[in-house]
């Protein structure tokens, strides 16, 4: 990066966030693009995300287990619950609905699960293979409230769509 420090701050501008963003998938298309051991490319985009903002409190993966059900995957952040059914929470609304579902305020949320009573917002996104299957969610977590925006979603749907490709093996 030049001139421009790549972590974003609390609070940060749409600029900011853009940097950092444009940033973070630059490094993770280059270090993940032949790889596809799933835990491998998880925790490897959590890490990279969580350490990249200052308002990611908490952010990891929901894996889809049986029947609509999600157990947790790799993440980075204080303990996460293990289980999510599909009719619970944040992160089962994205996976029935299979859309972001972007919670300024955790509270106004019905059937928010508060695995920290400390978080205020969250965005979940879907990871599916380019087939259309639902793999995971990705959930990042904000102590503060209202920290997502348009700029996040866009980036993180954006490295949803490559996740479900560095996830799907090639056919051979
Ligand atoms: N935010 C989630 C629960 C998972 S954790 O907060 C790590 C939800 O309500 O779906």
């Amino acid at each position: 990066m030049s001139g421009m420090d790549a972590t974003a701050p609390r609070q940060a501008t749409d600029a900011q966030r853009e940097v950092s963003y444009c940033d973070v998938v630059e490094r993770l298309t280059l270090m993940l693009a032949s790889e596809s051991d799933p835990v491998l490319v998880m925790a490897t985009v959590a890490c990279e995300l969580h350490h990249a903002f200052d308002y990611y409190d908490w952010t990891g993966f929901y894996r889809v287990v049986g029947d609509r059900s999600l157990s947790v995957g790799p993440y980075q952040g204080t303990h996460g619950c293990l289980h999510i059914p599909f009719d619970r929470g944040v992160c089962g609304a994205a996976a029935t609905t299979m859309t972001t579902q972007l919670v300024p305020d955790v509270h106004a949320f019905e059937g928010h699960i508060a695995c920290s009573s400390s978080t205020r917002s969250e965005i979940v996104v879907p990871v599916c293979r380019p087939t259309g299957e639902l793999l995971a969610v990705l959930d990042v977590d904000s102590d503060d409230p209202a920290s997502f925006n348009a700029v996040d979603q866009r980036w993180l749907e954006l490295l949803a769509d490559r996740l479900g490709r560095w996830m799907t093996p090639a056919a051979s």
